[in-house]
């Protein structure tokens, strides 16, 4: 198990489409436990594979708090099949966009089909804080970031106060 570096915006890498997993191999198995590792260590409550730079349809979520036994799930492949027309707000934040949170509105019930790390297929039924965390991370996949459901102006204003620190760390 490693820790990995967080991709940050506006680093290109973050629009990529992920490709689905084929086949539940080693090599995804110590992803999965790489990318845990790195959301623990941020902490975060959800992360997408492509956010450590690796461009395939895996997902981990925990969403017990820091003082709670670990409840981990690796989702892979993950589709969503149903989504309610009953919406939700939440504040949601990004590993990869760090220290900025912002309301954003989804279905408040999604159910989720995937893949678990035995090959197994495994459906939810997703609520409150996790329906909000499997949407956020599924949009990774597709390179779509929490901020394009923010109104144009705000994701302008981030990305660019993002790309202006950027170019002042490649300078330092
Ligand atoms: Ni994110």
């Amino acid at each position: 198990m490693a820790i990995r570096d967080l991709v940050i915006l506006p680093d290109a890498v973050l629009r990529q489409v992920s490709a689905p997993v084929e086949a539940i191999t080693p090599e995804i198995k110590a992803l999965a436990s790489d990318m845990l590792e790195t959301m623990y260590d941020a902490p975060g409550i959800g992360l997408a594979a492509i956010q450590i730079g690796v461009p395939t349809r895996v997902v981990t979520i925990d969403l017990a708090k820091q003082d709670e036994e670990k409840t981990p799930i690796v989702f892979i492949n993950p589709e969503i099949t149903w989504s309610s027309e009953e919406m939700n707000v939440h504040e949601e934040g990004c590993l990869s966009i760090p220290e900025y949170y912002e309301e954003v509105e989804r279905p408040a019930r999604v159910k989720i089909r995937y893949l678990d790390l035995d090959g197994k297929e495994q459906e939810i039924e997703a609520d409150g804080l996790l329906a909000t965390c499997i949407q956020h991370e599924i949009d990774h996949l597709n390179g779509v970031l929490f901020i394009d459901h923010l109104s144009r102006l705000k994701r302008e204003r981030v990305t660019k106060r993002f790309a202006k620190q950027a170019r002042r760390e490649s300078a330092a």
